[in-house]
């Protein structure tokens, strides 16, 4: 069976073979193939110039692939070894083709290695790579903001909402995340309440949220407007922060509007002062979002250079027009491209938060370390 190659895929009977690295010049080529294994990780092959790749089996059917196809070998799955499996010839040939998802940590092994052409690995691997684009963006810009959303916090272990295993695909938001079901059925609402802020105080800020933190010490960024009521960003050290949507910690009298405390609301008690029902500082369905958060968060948008849309399916107004309103550039970095998105965005990159944060943070610290010249 022919490989058909179609850019970087090559489908052999189902197993999925991308093509991570192609080199080429007078000293021949040389290819990288990689197979995506199901716990995400990848089990490298080099592949010989004239090997047609028949058939690409199983780690366990290694000796049949070697009978198959003599010059395949198997690498392994670690890409700095796959890479000096090539020989030191790789350092004298050219980069045609590398991997998306292998472009930032090709570059970072090239630049440990002496190779002869660094300008057509940097233009391979960082000159055609959004995230290095951004990443120079956010270098440059002298304000940048952030609007993060719940796909901010579930690699903390807190659900998102509008995902396959969101909270709304279980239950109707307007039942329980309302006006109405405080008056008309506090049960239910307490209940919700009640497991939400047990869930946001069981788990914590992931390495997403302590990046962003490092962003805004480091003068990288300067606010973060959050859809999110977990507190998460405030916990992993960022100053900077509006909560736009409230803060599910902190509970008040839905009837006078007195203060109150968190193991009040838990244990199910009412307003020491009026008797009314305790609620989260949560912005419900239907209400209005605070107006010191909103205006602070209007001012941020509306003279940012950078704005990064981090995690959220920009849904819910208002919070969803924040974007609109800067004249400079927007990135959008979500694990899902909805097709409602506004295609007005300069950059949308997909994948998970905390992976985009830790590749981004790497090429800023390259980027200021003076290396890039
Ligand atoms: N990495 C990247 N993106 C992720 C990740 C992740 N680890 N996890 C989830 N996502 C994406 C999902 O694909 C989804 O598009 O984050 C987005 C989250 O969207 P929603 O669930 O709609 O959450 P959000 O946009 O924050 O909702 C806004 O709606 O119900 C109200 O008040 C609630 O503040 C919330 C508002």
């Amino acid at each position: 069976m022919k490989s058909r190659c179609a850019n970087l895929l090559v489908e052999y009977g189902g197993i999925r073979i991308d093509t991570i690295l192609k080199l080429g010049g007078e000293g021949g080529s040389l290819t990288l193939i990689g197979k995506k294994n199901d716990d995400g990780g990848w089990t490298f092959f080099r592949e010989s110039q004239e090997s047609a790749m028949t058939d690409v089996l199983d780690e366990e059917d290694q000796d049949l692939l070697l009978l198959l196809n003599p010059r395949t070998r198997m690498i392994g799955c670690d890409l700095e070894l796959a890479l000096k499996s090539l020989g030191r010839h790789w350092k004298q040939l050219r980069p045609v083709e590398i991997h998306p998802d292998f472009r930032w940590s090709m570059y970072k092994l090239v630049i440990e290695s002496r190779v002869s052409n660094l300008y057509h690995w940097k233009k391979i691997c960082l000159k055609n790579n959004p995230l290095y684009q951004l990443a120079e963006w956010i270098s440059s810009s002298k304000h940048t903001v952030v609007l993060s959303g719940a796909g901010m916090s579930t690699e903390s272990g807190l659900p998102d909402f509008r995902s396959r295993d969101g909270w709304w695909r279980n239950m109707d938001p307007h039942k329980v995340a309302n006006v109405t079901a405080i008056e008309e059925n506090y049960e239910l609402f307490w209940g919700f309440y009640k497991y939400r802020i047990e869930t946001v105080e069981q788990y914590s800020p992931h390495i997403g949220h302590h990046i962003l933190a490092k962003w805004e010490k480091n003068g990288w960024i300067h606010g973060i407007s959050t859809q999110n009521v977990d507190g998460y960003h405030v916990v992993a050290g960022n100053h900077n922060i509006v909560e736009l949507h409230g803060n599910i910690r902190s509970i008040r009298c839905h009837y006078c509007g007195r203060s109150s405390d968190v193991a009040d609301f838990l244990n199910r008690l009412n307003c020491s002062s009026c008797q009314g029902p305790l609620r989260p500082n949560v912005v419900l369905f239907g209400e209005m979002l605070p107006d010191n958060a909103w205006n602070q968060a209007f001012q941020w948008f509306h003279r940012a250079e950078l704005v990064l849309v981090i995690g959220t399916s920009l849904q819910v107004a208002p919070a969803n027009q924040l974007p609109c309103l800067t004249s400079g550039h927007t990135v959008y970095m979500n694990m899902e491209m909805p097709e409602e998105l506004d295609p007005s965005f300069d950059l949308m990159i997909k994948g998970k938060v905390g992976q985009l944060l830790a590749e981004l943070d790497e090429m800023l610290d390259y980027i200021h370390s003076g290396k890039e010249e």
